[in-house]
């Protein structure tokens, strides 16, 4: 008779000790078969007990039946415990992770920082402007006269205003950095150097070389005795430091722009090929008078150039479209 008892409770110790670390339904049920199914070993002791003396049975039926109904609750309560737990979904902390894409800055950002670096290298200030502008800032100041000629260099989108406004200024998206530099200039007093990074925008017949929206970076710097040789030291300075390495040929040719006096375009040979890469010149003295400087004490140069157009030199691209057309073949390149 001990050696039923010693057995149930060793039965008792098995389960209790396997239950804990079952973390399967399957297990599970392998467990209730062992023990509590038809040929289970606790089975096997409530059958047997048939053969017992009464006074042994009296002894072992309520131990053993107590057993079995401890055990089939422990059991039905892991098997309640696990079936929640399966809702739950299975987090691998083992499995490598997923590699994020990582995107990348366009390239006429990276041609854009990097004009602004060299500059900026050179004591120049980065400043910024509206690109909704006024007919104002955009020509009268620049000493476009109303009605001239030199306003159709530029093909301008018109903002409609509505009737019921009482502004006397027609506005404009600007055709070029330049109205910036009025607009620097009724703020503050020289010495300064600046460039104006900027979007644009021309009502123009759209190809391979011409937007209607593309950028250009203006560059202004007003003194005492400023002239020609100092804006010819700073534009090939930045220059040869924009195409490192690579030998550059400069030509200054005659041009014409209301806001520049004299005006003139600077043309770089790069590898065989020359381009027109900057209208610049001398400020105008009427624009100083705009800016209520006087131009008898202060001289300036201003230049203009499209980084569009640098950027098109700089990765051999063959049409300005490209930057815009956010085609991936093209954008992933960079
Ligand atoms: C101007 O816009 C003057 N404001 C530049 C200037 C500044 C002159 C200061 C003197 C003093 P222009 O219209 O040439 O000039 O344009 C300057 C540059 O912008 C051009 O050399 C070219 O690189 C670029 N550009 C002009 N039109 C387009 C266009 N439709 N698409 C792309 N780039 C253009």
């Amino acid at each position: 008779m001990e050696k039923i008892e010693q057995k149930i409770k060793k039965i008792e110790e098995e389960v209790k000790q396997q239950i804990q670390i079952i973390n399967d339904l399957k297990q599970l049920e392998a467990l209730r078969i062992k023990y509590l199914g038809r040929k289970g070993e606790l089975t096997n002791i409530l059958r047997s007990l048939k053969d017992l003396s009464l006074e042994q049975r009296k002894i072992i039926g309520p131990k053993a039946q107590q057993l079995k109904q401890e055990l089939d609750k422990l059991i039905s309560l892991k098997k309640e415990d696990l079936e929640k737990r399966n809702l739950i979904p299975k987090i691998d902390l083992t499995k490598p992770g997923k590699r994020l894409k990582l995107g990348h800055l366009h390239p006429l950002t990276l041609v854009e920082q990097k004009m602004r670096q060299i500059f900026s290298g050179m004591n120049f200030s980065v400043v910024d402007g509206p690109e909704l502008e006024n007919e104002y800032y955009n020509f009268d100041a620049l000493n476009f006269p109303p009605n001239h000629p030199a306003r159709e260099m530029q093909d301008t989108f018109w903002i409609k205003q509505e009737k019921t406004s009482n502004s006397k200024q027609n506005f404009l998206l600007r055709t070029h950095t330049s109205p910036v530099q009025v607009r620097f200039m009724e703020k503050y007093n020289p010495p300064f150097q600046i460039i104006v990074p900027g979007k644009v925008f021309r009502n123009e017949a759209i190809d391979a070389g011409h937007e209607i929206n593309f950028y250009q970076l203006e560059g202004l710097v007003v003194g005492k005795n400023i002239n020609l040789a100092n804006f010819k030291f700073i534009i090939e300075e930045f220059f040869n430091k924009f195409f490192k390495g690579e030998k550059i040929e400069f030509r200054y040719r005659p041009s014409y722009f209301p806001f520049v006096e004299p005006g003139l375009e600077v043309i770089i040979k790069y590898q065989g090929r020359w381009f027109e890469i900057a209208g610049a010149g001398m400020v105008h003295k009427h624009v100083f008078e705009y800016a209520h400087y006087n131009p008898k004490e202060f001289q300036g140069f201003a230049f203009g150039m499209g980084i569009d157009r640098l950027a098109m030199i700089k990765y051999k691209i063959p049409d300005i479209r490209l930057f815009y057309s956010g085609d991936l073949r093209f954008i992933n390149q960079f």
